[in-house]
């Protein structure tokens, strides 16, 4: 009965696609603004060890357990484990994509509308009523922001339906040069303003104090899961698309490598301009439609098709972020709901659309309903998603390549050797990424 599975047509489509997911709405708005408060270089320096030594080992982790399990995220558990109850950090990661993307999609639907302003005339001009009200009118209006969301959510699906290699690998071979393309221009427009100096040294200046400070290790590490797409079961399907001959662990080291490049490029985009017109270097949402919207209004006639750029790279970012977080949910409900690929794409991707809806209420007519206490339907998906089933998962997936798995079967898998690198991985695994999971975990858990 079993059909062979899909597979990547080249290793460059699976890392570009792999990319795709991890280059996001964290590099650009969340990514920059960290860097800044909480120590310049110093946290650069602290993130990329977090991503050293607690993601790219996450990572490889989901894409062995992905490639040798030959399944969606829950199958691949039972297919190495049969019998043990490990497919729940699989379970938990479909639950936790399934959730992200129905407010995702929401988010990136006010990218759309933005770029669509830039392009269309909408915000040729500032606003009579200023970029703050502009944003908070149309994020609250009933029906205008879940057009957009129904636009991306359209755009996924017609993506995801064609499958892994004409579908998901052909978009992310398309979308992700024109993203590095749009990402380098823009960030050698931006030191090239007048006044870029001062937001160059904002991200950039050291502050060595941070590297005593907790906290910002705790900070670092939260953005390298988030950033990395990890414990969402995303790189667990994309390892499973992989055919044997293809060295993981080299893939997750360019994975790796790529989001963080475009971090620090994003920054470099957002922060020197920024500070070159006196914006107002805010985290989230504000930053990106808010306080880039002044920027691109400060800057004249060239401020429009700058901004038109900008929303367009936000939009590509979004869009391929999108695609993996469905790619999870229709991999899981193909097998379950024994439907061919576009059937169930159609279906789950209507289901995560509807659901989504209330997301985008809640910013207005919906605001009074607040599922955790003082946080709006959409913050509270985001917290019960990010910070705690995110990091459960990748606990559990970490416990089990670490503790559960034959040793020699998983530095078989990695092709890493049993010596030295392989043996290191192991350790990793077996010790210091659990604990440190753990603390972020706790951390999260304290701070509602
Ligand atoms: N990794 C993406 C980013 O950095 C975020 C993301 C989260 C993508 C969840 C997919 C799923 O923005």
């Amino acid at each position: 009965m079993q059909s062979a599975r899909e597979q990547w047509g080249t290793r460059w489509g699976f890392i570009l696609a792999a990319s795709g997911s991890a280059i996001g709405l964290g590099n650009i708005w969340r990514f920059p603004y960290l860097a800044g408060e909480n120590g310049g270089a110093a946290f650069i320096i602290i993130y990329i060890l977090c991503v050293l030594l607690i993601g790219l080992p996450v990572m490889l982790s989901e894409f062995l357990v992905g490639r040798r399990g030959g399944g969606d995220a829950v199958e691949s558990f039972r297919n190495i484990a049969p019998g043990k109850f490990w497919f729940i950090a699989g379970g938990i990661g479909v639950l936790a994509a399934f959730v992200i993307l129905t407010y995702y999609g929401v988010v990136a639907g006010w990218t759309l509308k933005y770029f669509f302003a830039y392009l269309a005339g909408g915000l040729w001009s500032t606003p009579a009523e200023g970029f703050g009200d502009y944003f908070v009118n149309f994020i609250t209006s009933p029906v205008e922001p879940i057009i957009w969301q129904a636009i991306m959510m359209a755009l996924t699906i017609g993506i995801v339906m064609f499958g892994v290699k004409k579908g998901i690998e052909a978009a992310a071979k398309f979308l992700m040069p024109l993203l590095a393309l749009l990402v380098i221009v823009l960030a050698i427009y931006s030191i090239f303003l007048e006044g870029s100096g001062a937001g160059l040294s904002f991200i950039f200046k050291p502050d060595w104090s941070s590297f005593g400070d907790p906290l910002v290790y705790v900070a670092a590490l939260g953005q390298a899961f988030f950033s990395l797409s990890l414990g969402m079961g995303i790189m667990l399907t994309y390892g499973s698309y992989v055919n044997p001959n293809i060295p993981l662990a080299r893939s997750a080291g360019t994975v790796v490598t790529f989001d963080t490049i475009f971090a620090i490029l994003a920054s470099i985009m957002i922060f020197p301009a920024l500070f070159a017109f006196g914006g107002d270097p805010a985290s989230g949402p504000g930053l990106l439609f808010i306080s880039m919207p002044d920027v691109f209004a400060s800057m004249g006639t060239i401020g429009i098709v700058v901004g038109a750029l900008f929303f367009l790279l936000v939009v590509i970012a979004a869009l391929t972020s999108m695609i993996s977080l469905l790619e999870v949910s229709i991999a899981y409900f193909i097998r379950k709901l024994s439907m061919d690929r576009k059937k169930t794409t159609l279906l789950i991707g209507i289901i995560i659309f509807i659901l989504g809806i209330p997301s985008s209420l809640g910013n207005g007519i919906w605001e009074n309903i607040t599922p955790l206490p003082g946080m709006p339907i959409l913050d509270s998906l985001d917290y019960i998603a990010n910070s705690i089933l995110l990091p459960v998962s990748g606990f559990l997936t970490v416990l089990f390549v670490g503790w559960a798995w034959r040793k020699e079967e998983v530095l078989r898998e990695t092709q890493l050797g049993d010596r030295g690198l392989g043996q290191f991985f192991i350790w990793l695994l077996r010790i210091p990424v659990p604990l440190f999971i753990l603390i972020i975990l706790i951390f999260h858990a304290f701070k509602l």
